[in-house]
C-alpha cells in the first residue's frame, strides 16, 4: 500500500508531485521516488520520507512537464534506495510506479530470468515492468497494448503509472483493486491514490474502475477496458476543500482530528436526524430498510478501529433491533467458507473504503447473494462503490494514521441505522426512541465538553508515559472502547497495551497486575457500573494503578482511582462516543511525550490496501 501521484501539462511537474506525495504519506512512508521527463527519463529515489528525498534534490535541474511519484509502504523487499519506486525497465526507456501486490511475480520473474533479464531490486514491480517491456519488444506493439497483454497475465492488485521516454507527455495508468483518481484540468491532468494531490488545481475527477486502463496526455484522457474498448469517463465534482486536508494550526493531524469530533459528529447527524419530528432520514439505508427489518442476521465486516465500531454496534443493534449480529474480522471472514443465508445483511465498515481484506470479504459475500451496506468515510471509494447501499460517515479526510474521528462518526451512523430499524420494527418503545434521538443530538456538544478538559488528560499522560504495559478494561458498550483505547496507545506510543472485557480479567490477565501496571477502566455510569466498580476494587486489592474514564459526579469510582478522566452523563448506548475521546487524547499525549511520530507511526500505513 503506497501513494502514487502523476502530472502531465504545462506546469512544472516536480513541485506538484512532491506536494501530492506529502499529502499521501499517510499511505506509506518507507521510501520515496519520482520520475521526470526532463530531456530523457530521470529517476530519483531514496529510502525515507518525502522530505528526505526533497532535501537531496535541492539545486538539481528538475524541470519537467510530466512526471510520476511514489511514497512506499514495503511489501516485497525491505525499504531501501534500490527497492524504492519508480523502477526502470532493462532498456531504461520505461519508468513505473506501483501500488499493490503482483501475486504471481515469482513465476513471471522466472520466465524473464530464463530470457536473460536481471533485476536490481527485490520488488514485484520491477518484474511487472520488465514483463511489459518484454511483451512490447516481442510483439512490436505500442506500450498501451503491451500493458494490456501483461495485465491479463497478472494476478493480484495494482495501480500502475508508466512513463515512456519516447512519449514525454503521456502517462499510462491501470488499476485493479487499488485506488486511482484522475483530476481533469484545462490542458492538464493529475493522478493520485486519492484526490488530495489535485485539490488546489481541479475539482473535476474521474475514479478509475478495476480492469480499466487510461492513456493520459495534457489535453486528452482515453479510458479503455482490458478488452481495448473505449469507456466514457464519468466525471464527478469533488465536494472537498483544501483546508480539510491541512493541519489548521494543530501540531499533528491526529490532534486536529480528535478536536474536530464535535463538528464531524454534527456533520454526520446533520440532515439525517430530526429529534423534533422524531425522524431519521438515510436514503442509502431506506432502500434496504425492508431487508434490514426482516434480516435474520446482520454480519458486520471490518478491520482495526472500524472492527471496534462494529463490535459496539453489535450491542446497539441487539438491544434496539433484536437482530442477531455477528462481527467479523474481514481478514478471517474472506478466507473462511462462511454460511450466508437468504435474509442475511452485511454491513461493511471502513474509513478509507479501500481496505483490501474488507473489500474482498464483501465481494465474496456479494457473490453469495448477500445485501451489502457500506458505512464508509471516503466518498467514491472502492467499498462505497461495491456496496449495494449504505451511508457515508461524513467525517472529512482522516490523515492521521491512528483513526479517531472516523470511529465516532461510524458509531453515530451505526446508531442511527439501529434506531431507524428498531423504530420500524417496533422493538424500541416510542419514549426511548425519542429520548435517544434527543440525546444523540447532544453528543457533539458533550464531546466538546470532554475536549475542554484535554489539559488534564495531558497531565495524566505525562504521569504514566514511562509505563511498559497498560491494561484497558470495559464492560458492555464500553468493552469495544477498551479495545480501541488499547489499540490507539499501541499504535501511537509503541507501549504494549491490551484491551479486555473487565470480567474476563479474572480468567488470566489479573496475573499481570502489580504496582507497575496502569489499568485503564472505561467505567461510565451504565447498567454494568456496579460490576465494573467491583473489578476496580479487585485491581486495587492487588496494588494495581487505576486510571478511570468516569461519568461526571461519580464519587465511588473517583475514590477507587489514582486518576480519573471525566465525561458528561449520557445514555449507555451513546456513551462510547464520549468515553473513547479521553483515551484518544491519552494515547496522543503519551505518544508525543515519548517523542513518537504520532501521525506516521512506524510500520503502519493509513489504508491497508494489501492483504
Ligand atoms: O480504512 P479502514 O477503516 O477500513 O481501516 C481499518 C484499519 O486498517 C484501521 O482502523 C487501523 O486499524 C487504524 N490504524 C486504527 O487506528
Amino acid at each position: 500500500m503506497c501513494g502514487i501521484v502523476g502530472y502531465t501539462g504545462p506546469r512544472e511537474a516536480y513541485p506538484i508531485i512532491i506536494k501530492g506525495l506529502k499529502r499521501l504519506e499517510y499511505r506509506g512512508y518507507d521510501s520515496t521516488g519520482v520520475a521526470l521527463q526532463n530531456g530523457g527519463l530521470k529517476v530519483y529515489k531514496k529510502k525515507g520520507k518525502v522530505a528526505d528525498l526533497e532535501e537531496t534534490l535541492v539545486g538539481k535541474n528538475l524541470h519537467a512537464h510530466a512526471g510520476i511519484g511514489h511514497t512506499r509502504w514495503a511489501t516485497h523487499g525491505e525499504p531501501s534506495d534500490l527497492n524504492a519506486h519508480p523502477h526502470r525497465s532493462s532498456s531504461g526507456k520505461l519508468a513505473m510506479i506501483h501500488n499493490g501486490i503482483i501475486e504471481n511475480y515469482s513465476q513471471l520473474k522466472k520466465e524473464l530470468t530464463n530470457k536473460g533479464y536481471q533485476f536490481s531490486s527485490e520488488t514485484d514491480t520491477e518484474v511487472l515492468l520488465n514483463f511489459i517491456e518484454e511483451i512490447r519488444n516481442n510483439n512490436q506493439c505500442d506500450l498501451e497494448e503491451a500493458v494490456r497483454i501483461a495485465l491479463k497475465r497478472v494476478t493480484g492488485a495494482y495501480v500502475i503509472l508508466l512513463l515512456d521516454e519516447d512519449k514525454p507527455e503521456t502517462i499510462i495508468a491501470a488499476r485493479k483493486g487499488s485506488p486511482l483518481v484522475i483530476g481533469i484540468g484545462k490542458g492538464e491532468h493529475f493522478l493520485g491514490s486519492d484526490a488530495s494531490p489535485m485539490l488546489e488545481y481541479t475539482k473535476e475527477v474521474v475514479y478509475v474502475n478495476d480492469y480499466e486502463l487510461a492513456i493520459i496526455k495534457p489535453d486528452e484522457l482515453i479510458l479503455k477496458n482490458l478488452g481495448n474498448e473505449k469507456i466514457t469517463p464519468y466525471v464527478q465534482r469533488l465536494d472537498l476543500e483544501l483546508a480539510a486536508i491541512e493541519k489548521g494550526g494543530y501540531e499533528h493531524f491526529m490532534l486536529k482530528e480528535i478536536f474536530e469530533q464535535p463538528q464531524t459528529i454534527y456533520d454526520c447527524l446533520r440532515g439525517r436526524l430530526d429529534a423534533t419530528e422524531g425522524t431519521i432520514t438515510m436514503s442509502g439505508i431506506q432502500q434496504y430498510a425492508e431487508q434490514l427489518v426482516s434480516a435474520n442476521r446482520i454480519i458486520m465486516i471490518a478491520c482495526g478501529t472500524s472492527w471496534h465500531a462494529g463490535l459496539a454496534a453489535e450491542y446497539i443493534f441487539e438491544e434496539l433491533c433484536r437482530i442477531n449480529v455477528e462481527v467479523e474480522y474481514a481478514s478471517e471472514f474472506r478466507y473462511r467458507n462462511p454460511v450466508i443465508n437468504p435474509g442475511d445483511v452485511i454491513i461493511a465498515i471502513s474509513q478509507s473504503g479501500e481496505t483490501a481484506d474488507t473489500l474482498v470479504a464483501i465481494e465474496n459475500a456479494k457473490s453469495k447473494g448477500a445485501i451489502i451496506l457500506g458505512v464508509v468515510n471516503v466518498v467514491g471509494s472502492s467499498i462505497a462503490r461495491t456496496s449495494h447501499g449504505g451511508a457515508y460517515t461524513h467525517a472529512g479526510p482522516e490523515i492521521g494514521v491512528a483513526s479517531t474521528k472516523a470511529f465516532t462518526a461510524q458509531l453515530a451512523v451505526l446508531t442511527m441505522i439501529a434506531l431507524k430499524i428498531g423504530y420500524i420494527k417496533g422493538t424500541i418503545p416510542q419514549q426511548r426512541y425519542m429520548h435517544l434521538l434527543n440525546e444523540l443530538q447532544e453528543i457533539p456538544e458533550k464531546v466538546a465538553w470532554v475536549l475542554k478538559r484535554s489539559g488534564h488528560i495531558k497531565a495524566v499522560a505525562e504521569k504514566y508515559k514511562d509505563a511498559r504495559d497498560f491494561l484497558y478494561l470495559g464492560r458492555g458498550y464500553n468493552f469495544p472502547v477498551a479495545l480501541e483505547g488499547a489499540l490507539k496507545l499501541k499504535e501511537i506510543s509503541y507501549i504494549h497495551a491490551e484491551g479486555y472485557p473487565a470480567a474476563e480479567m479474572k480468567h488470566g490477565p489479573i496475573a499481570l497486575v502489580d504496582e507497575e501496571l496502569p489499568v485503564v477502566f472505561v467505567a461510565t455510569k451504565d447498567s454494568y457500573h456496579e460490576k465494573i466498580v467491583s473489578n476496580m476494587q479487585e485491581i486495587r486489592a492487588r496494588k494495581g494503578t487505576v486510571i478511570s474514564v468516569i461519568t461526571e459526579g461519580d464519587e465511588v469510582s473517583t475514590e477507587l482511582s489514582d486518576d480519573v478522566m471525566i465525561v458528561p452523563e449520557a445514555d449507555e448506548i451513546l456513551a462510547p462516543m464520549l468515553s473513547v475521546v479521553p483515551l484518544q487524547l491519552l494515547a496522543y499525549y503519551i505518544g508525543v511525550a515519548k517523542g513518537c511520530d504520532v501521525d506516521k507511526p512506524r510500520n503502519l500505513a493509513k489504508s491497508v490496501t494489501v492483504e
